[in-house]
């Protein structure tokens, strides 16, 4: 059997989509079986492997997946030996804190000794230490806006897009940890002829990049 590469997409969710589109863009189609976990390229060496955005880190790491289109966010949350090869242009958005809009924000003083709800804890573990901040996290793994106006915290760290969550939440946004967007990872020691298949998509994909700008 010839050599594929490997390529984990989120199953579903915000990037899908957009990552879909840029391997399309690249001229690759893929046979896509709806409800499939696993898909082929037609007319490239390429499988796709549509998996939880939160565990894909941890497969490009472990070499299950041997690249990966997922948010830098995850990334950097997951804290996996996985190589960032080229930031992808889509899936904009930032790692925040938002507190309660009627609240008086003067500092990061305001986050000391609060209670923090996030699905993001080391992120939000990691800016808190940067700052000699003590607060209580509480991790939940969505809906995060909710927990003030429920008693939860009183305050959160999450990502924000349009801005549209906070605001119907009632939350400001006082507070950037990270920024974000897509981006293309790879595993750390991949065999030469996988690197030659990712070197074509690479070039492609630069292409495509290049051609948007
Ligand atoms: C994401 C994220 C924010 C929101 C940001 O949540 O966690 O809540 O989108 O987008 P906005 O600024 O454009 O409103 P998502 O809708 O994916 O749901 P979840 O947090 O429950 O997973
Ligand atoms: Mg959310």
């Amino acid at each position: 059997m010839s050599t594929r590469l490997k390529i984990a997409i989120q199953k579903s969710g915000r990037l899908q989509e957009d990552s879909l589109r840029i391997l399309k863009e690249c001229g690759i189609y893929i046979d896509n079986g709806k409800d499939q976990l696993k898909a082929r390229a037609q007319n490239f060496p390429l499988e796709v492997l549509y998996l939880r955005n939160s565990d894909i880190p941890e497969y490009v790491q472990d070499g299950i997946a041997d690249i990966a289109i997922v948010g830098e966010n995850v990334v950097v949350e997951k804290q996996k030996k996985v190589q960032i090869l080229q930031k992808l242009g889509f899936s904009k958005c930032r790692l925040a804190m938002a507190i309660p809009k009627d609240d008086e924000y003067n500092g990061l003083e305001y986050f000391q000794g609060k209670k923090l709800a996030t699905s993001y804890p080391n992120s939000l573990k990691a800016f808190l230490d940067e700052n000699n901040l003590n607060s209580e996290i509480h991790v939940i793994s969505g809906s995060v806006e909710i927990a003030p106006n429920i008693g939860l915290s009183d305050g959160i760290c999450d990502l924000v897009s349009s801005g549209s969550t906070l605001f119907k939440n009632g939350l400001k946004e006082v507070v950037e940890i990270l920024s974000s967007q897509a981006c293309l990872v790879c595993n750390e020691n991949i065999s030469e002829e996988k690197q030659a298949i990712l070197n074509d998509l690479l070039f492609r994909m630069r292409a495509v990049l290049a051609a948007k700008n």
